[in-house]
């Protein structure tokens, strides 16, 4: 009876506008479509997933079918096809089937798992104050900075940047984020931190391995996963409590929130993400799961787009020299987001990388009603495909971004030259697209240009010590280099030894 329903509407879509399937991988089974997943496990195992889906596209088409373990999905990594789910058809998809129930202790619910009005709330919580003029505080990001550079070797050994530009980042959102720096860029960091991460990570790891169980997570049962939880969320509390405190003390003053007197963009505020929400409201839990949310997207981002830009120029010396020029010519002048806007082969630099390492791997989403791709069907490829209430849309990014019709010449390679004359559009999602884009974009892109720009001013060369030469994928949340990036520094100051 179903089977029949499903087409008769597939057969009305067929006939209003035109839709055509989308060719089907090749399933080796009927049912389930339990060989893609083994295949992928496998791909991951021999950390080549990325490639191997960029792969089946060039296979397959652009856009086709398969079963995601019993759910239909739609693979696709047409342009069109993305601006559509993401921008103008943004309300017909979601997140939320994917991404709430399997983060739910962990996270509760916030901007990264909600769909529908508790989305746009939560997305107006945040994004004023990322919006906010002087919300990239350069001056403050400098003092990380300089304790990052002190704890690197200036002896010319083997260091792997990964984790100390991971504490950069981490110090840096902490402060921005809670108002308090958790400060292990310190010779010997707070155990208090230490312990906040450690229970975040396992909390994290817990949560990825839910989220893979899909319908089947109360299957995933583990103590050291509930006490992470305790001691990740007793933190958070922790800077709630001040945030609340800080409305209280506001309001006093204000003694009204509602004269909305306390909006400005006031450009020598220092602003904390946490107070300024907390301006907001003043629940506790919604405060909690709404940082815990940002804290997630956020703190380690910016530090792996840096590890990989890093992993290239220490294999391309007349990439880094151009690179040291550019920034160097300027000296005199101070970097202020202006000037690192004006340095085009910087953030060519930074938007090649971004190519080619997305930090974000897939864009997935669910429909929420049954509806069209503009594109992908038919045995021309260039029908509309109807998408059944309940699929599954999901886009490599990896994949789009190594587009042979969009990044020629030579999609695979690192050319940050190529960005002299190329706009994409939505084959380069790197921030995501449409109404859901990253709300960090400009101040992540900042911080990235800062610290390029000053480690070029800082270091005279970077020499590559990595045992594997090519780039090894690590998927977690963020997509990173398996094997860290190993360099040796010579710097441009030969100052004081540590
Ligand atoms: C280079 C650095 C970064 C990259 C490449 C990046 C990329 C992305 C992408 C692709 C998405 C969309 C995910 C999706 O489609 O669901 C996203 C969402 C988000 N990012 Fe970032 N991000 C970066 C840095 C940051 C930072 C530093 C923060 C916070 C301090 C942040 C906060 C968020 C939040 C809260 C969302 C969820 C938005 C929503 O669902 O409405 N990101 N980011």
């Amino acid at each position: 009876m179903a089977t029949f329903q499903a087409r008769r509407i597939r057969q009305k879509y067929a006939k209003l506008f035109g839709c055509k399937d989308a060719p089907r991988y090749p399933h080796k089974g009927p049912i389930f479509g339990l060989d893609l997943f083994f295949d992928n496990q496998e791909h991951a195992k021999t950390f080549t997933l990325l490639e191997t889906w960029t792969t089946r596209f060039e296979k397959y088409g652009h856009t086709f079918r398969a079963n995601f373990l019993g759910s239909s999905a739609i693979c696709t990594i047409d342009p069109v096809n993305i601006q559509v789910v993401h921008g103008s058809n943004f309300k017909d998809y979601g997140v939320q089937p994917l991404r709430r129930a399997a983060t739910l202790p962990f996270l509760g619910e916030g901007v990264f798992t909600m769909d529908g009005a508790f989305w746009e709330y939560s997305r107006n919580l945040i994004r004023p104050t990322f919006n906010k003029t002087n919300v990239t505080n350069l001056s403050a990001f400098e003092v990380n900075l300089k304790k990052f550079f002190d704890l690197l070797p200036r002896d010319g050994s083997t260091v792997d940047l990964k984790p100390f530009v991971c504490r950069l980042f981490i110090d840096t959102s902490t402060e921005f984020l809670f108002g308090e720096s958790m400060n292990i860029l310190a010779i010997k960091s707070p155990a208090r931190s230490q312990e906040f991460l450690d229970a975040f990570h396992y909390g994290l790891r817990g949560t990825g391995a839910r989220l893979q169980l899909g319908k089947l997570d109360f299957l995933y049962r583990d103590k050291k996963w509930r006490d992470s939880i305790k001691v990740a969320h007793a933190f958070a509390h922790h800077y709630v409590d001040k945030a609340i405190q800080y409305r209280n003390n506001r309001l006093a003053e204000d003694n009204s929130l509602s004269s909305k007197s306390y909006k400005t963009d006031d450009a020598r505020h220092k602003y904390v993400l946490l107070h300024e929400m907390a301006l907001e409201t003043g629940k506790r839990d919604v405060l909690r799961n709404q940082i815990m949310h940002v804290f997630l997207a956020g703190h380690e981002s910016s530090a792996v787009a840096i590890g990989n830009a890093i992993f290239q120029l220490c294999r391309n010396p007349d990439m880094w020299n151009k690179l040291k020029s550019e920034v160097l010519d300027r000296e005199k002048e101070p970097l202020t987001p202006d000037a690192l806007k004006n340095m085009r082969y910087l953030q060519n630099i930074i938007k090649e990388t971004l190519r080619l390492y997305p930090v974000a791997s897939t864009a997935t989403r669910i429909a929420y009603r049954d509806t069209i791709l503009p594109t992908g069907g038919g045995a021309d490829r260039n029908s509309p495909v109807f998408v059944p209430k309940g699929s599954t849309v999901m886009t490599p990014v990896y994949a789009i971004h190594r587009l042979a019709d969009c990044f020629q010449p030579n999609p695979n390679a690192f050319q940050p030259e190529r960005w002299e004359e190329l706009k994409p559009g939505s084959s380069y999602i790197l921030f995501g697209w449409g109404p859901r884009t990253c709300p960090a974009q400009n101040m992540a892109e900042m911080e990235v240009a800062y610290t390029l720009a000053r480690t070029a001013q800082e270091w005279e060369n970077i020499e590559c010590r990595d045992e594997v030469k090519e780039w090894v994928e690590e998927l977690r949340l963020s997509t990173s280099s398996r094997n860290g990036t190993k360099v040796g520094l010579v710097w441009a100051s030969p100052q004081e030894q540590n």
